[in-house]
């Protein structure tokens, strides 16, 4: 695994680059990403570009002997092109045009705008691509960061009637498949229908969710076409684009397939902050980061492409942009760095080389302080590279458990959550942790994924299940779990006939008759298996595996399937995945609190997350806060 940062020329004067340059390679880096917000200073004015410092920069950076990853800049369109036509910018839910002056302002269905990417695309790619300090090329910026994915504007309007009429033909078809009778909401021609927003009150579910798959379409073929124009100047290099921790706007998968390498920006902390987790936990974790947020993503996104990863922003201290923003124990940027190589990462860079002294990112950290000494991180960059040296590289071997992930699944929940806790990500990230929490590696993977390697196969949820799915898990000999509402919708989201869940009813003979969600604090305390948020009634013959007091039962197991007609407390989780581990004759461990661990091909790496030591193993090791232990098979 190689280390990296991410470097920004334009912003240091350039007799400072080449001292850069020497002090990253000092510090045992190895490859350095450049160029994402640079248009401005590529093409100064229309049509006129200014290739002289980048050249300079690139020169500078391959004399020093690094490897430059290089970025389309479409992620910050410069202000003369946005005053030349001001209809590129995305319209935000409410209606309103998106400004200018952060980054981000322009609609994936903007087809002048994407003849701009194209051009400028070319432009770098034929200038750049066959440099041979080039190694790989980054698609524009974080797709849909700042909430830009969905649009409201006129060329997505036009861009949805036109996907519109070529899934369904004819607009009858279209008002049949939505159910557009149900408040007198059908349409004469496909030019009728608008985006789903500024409707009274909610749309139809399936207008929603065919224009969340609309928006994920254009955001994929917005990539190909970069993708396209690279490979064809660049045909050596890698094309990557850089994901996001816990965003599920887009078909991540979809997007990967047209990529070599899948990137991802991990920046623990700051997402503790930000999403879900408990006060408890925040308190907890607040130097650390809750201990699956980092693994969680990597084997997503390792999932997301042909399986060739990296991280190419990594937190290396305070960031900017959480509610707030704690600075990482010492020795958590290694801990995260040795993560991430032992999940297969092909590279770890750190956001960013400089802390920049102005801007919006001012008061976020980087390997160096403003005033170019070393920061905190420095000397722990500097130790990474030697254990990764000493280490050498490592495969990642066959994971026991799939986790299958479905970013249509989050649409759907989105869409119609029917009680506010109900949030996919949450589900997912619970059941991955329960897993990792009993030592247990995982990948997560795409419905369309081949299970056939796995032992046990986890399901959060799935309630559209796409064809071919339920006969290619009756296939399966190993245990496989599904969650609450799978297959509880049919593709243009109505009840399927015969009730939930659907299809999966091959699988596993049961009916869900009915559904509740319950506010927070409504679960029985002293029962471990009452399920908390979401219930569901079931008929079946089927005696349940687990039946709470007063319930009808929350488990039914049909063969080696089984079904939880409820969201799965941490207690009830823990125990099915144990019952599937010893059915599938795995070994688990049930890690002390904080403790994670994962193996490659020849060794098992220990991570402690927790603020406290923590004991390991037959002989009790004992791992200090934010330390860890590589273990060497045999050893
Ligand atoms: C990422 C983004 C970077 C920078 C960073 C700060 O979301 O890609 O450009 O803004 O966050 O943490």
């Amino acid at each position: 695994m190689k280390l990296g940062c991410c470097y920004f020329p334009e912003h240091w004067p350039e007799d400072m680059w080449a001292d850069d340059a020497r002090r990253m390679r000092e510090m045992g880096l190895r490859l350095v990403r450049i160029g994402e917000f640079a248009w401005s200073r590529i093409e100064p004015e229309p049509g006129r570009y200014d290739w002289s410092w980048l050249d300079r920069a690139i020169e500078t950076l391959h004399a020093a002997g690094l490897e430059i990853m290089l970025c389309t800049p479409t992620a910050t369109p410069p202000k003369w092109l946005v005053d030349r036509m001001p209809d590129m910018v995305a319209v935000d839910a409410d209606g309103r045009p998106r400004g200018f002056g952060s980054r981000r302002h322009y609609c994936f269905s903007h087809i002048g705008y994407r003849a701009e990417c194209r051009r400028i695309a070319a432009a770098l790619a034929k200038r750049y691509g066959k440099h041979p300090a080039v190694v790989s090329w980054q698609t524009d910026n974080e797709y849909g960061c700042h909430d830009t994915v969905l649009s409201f504007s006129q060329s997505a309007a036009t861009g949805f009637r036109r996907w519109l009429s070529a899934r369904y033909e004819t607009v009858d078809a279209l008002n049949t498949a939505w159910g557009n009778v149900f408040w007198s909401m059908e349409y004469r021609s496909f030019d009728e229908v608008d985006p789903p927003n500024l409707t009274v009150t909610e749309a139809n579910p399936a207008h929603w969710l065919d224009y969340r798959r609309f928006a994920s379409d254009e955001v994929v073929s917005f990539n190909r076409e970069q993708v396209d124009i690279l490979r064809e100047h660049s045909p050596r290099q890698d094309v990557s684009h850089n994901f996001m921790g816990f965003f599920t706007e887009f078909d991540h998968h979809d997007v990967g397939r047209d990529l070599d390498v899948a990137t991802w920006d991990s920046y623990p902390l700051g997402f503790l902050e930000q999403f879900w987790f408990s006060d408890k936990e925040k308190q907890a974790y607040l130097r650390q980061g809750h201990p699956d947020i980092a693994a969680f993503h990597h084997d997503l996104y390792r999932g997301c492409s042909s399986g060739r990863w990296g991280i190419i922003e990594q937190q290396p201290g305070p960031v900017n942009w959480a509610r707030f923003n704690p600075a990482p124990l010492p020795g958590m940027v290694k801990l995260w760095t040795l993560e991430a190589m032992a999940h297969g990462a092909e590279f770890t860079s750190y956001f960013r080389w400089r802390q920049a002294p102005f801007a919006q990112e001012q008061m976020h950290a980087g390997l160096l302080r403003p005033d170019s000494a070393d920061a905190e991180a420095a000397d722990e960059v500097r130790e990474t590279a030697q254990v990764i040296e000493e280490l050498g590289p490592q495969k990642t071997r066959q994971a026991p458990v799939a986790l299958v992930f479905s970013y249509e699944a989050a649409w759907v929940c989105g869409i119609q959550p029917q009680g506010q806790s109900f949030r996919y990500l949450e589900l997912a990230y619970e059941w991955y942790s329960a897993a990792r929490k009993l030592g247990l590696d995982i990948d997560i993977v795409s419905p369309d994924a081949d299970l056939t390697a796995y032992q046990i196969v986890l399901v959060p949820t799935l309630p559209i299940i796409p064809d071919g799915f339920t006969e290619k898990l009756a296939a399966l000999t190993c245990p496989v779990l599904f969650g609450p509402r799978s297959g509880s919708k049919t593709d243009s989201f109505c009840i399927p006939d015969g009730l939930a869940p659907g299809k999966l009813r091959d699988l596993v003979p049961i009916t869900v008759t009915r559904v509740e969600s319950l506010r927070d604090g409504v679960t029985d305390p002293e029962n471990k298996f009452d399920p908390p948020r979401w219930r569901e009634d079931i008929a079946t013959g089927l005696e349940p595996e687990f039946a709470p007091e007063d319930t009808a039962g929350v488990v039914f197991k049909h063969g080696t399937t089984r079904y939880v007609a409820g969201w799965p407390g941490r207690e009830l989780l823990r125990r099915l995945i144990e019952r599937m581990a010893d059915e599938a004759d795995i070994a688990i461990t049930n890690l002390p609190e904080g403790l994670r661990i994962r193996r490659t091909a020849t060794h098992t790496f220990v991570f402690n997350y927790s603020a406290n030591p923590c004991l390991f193993g037959p002989e009790d090791e004992v791992i200090s806060p934010a330390q860890f232990l590589v273990i060497a098979d045999g050893a």
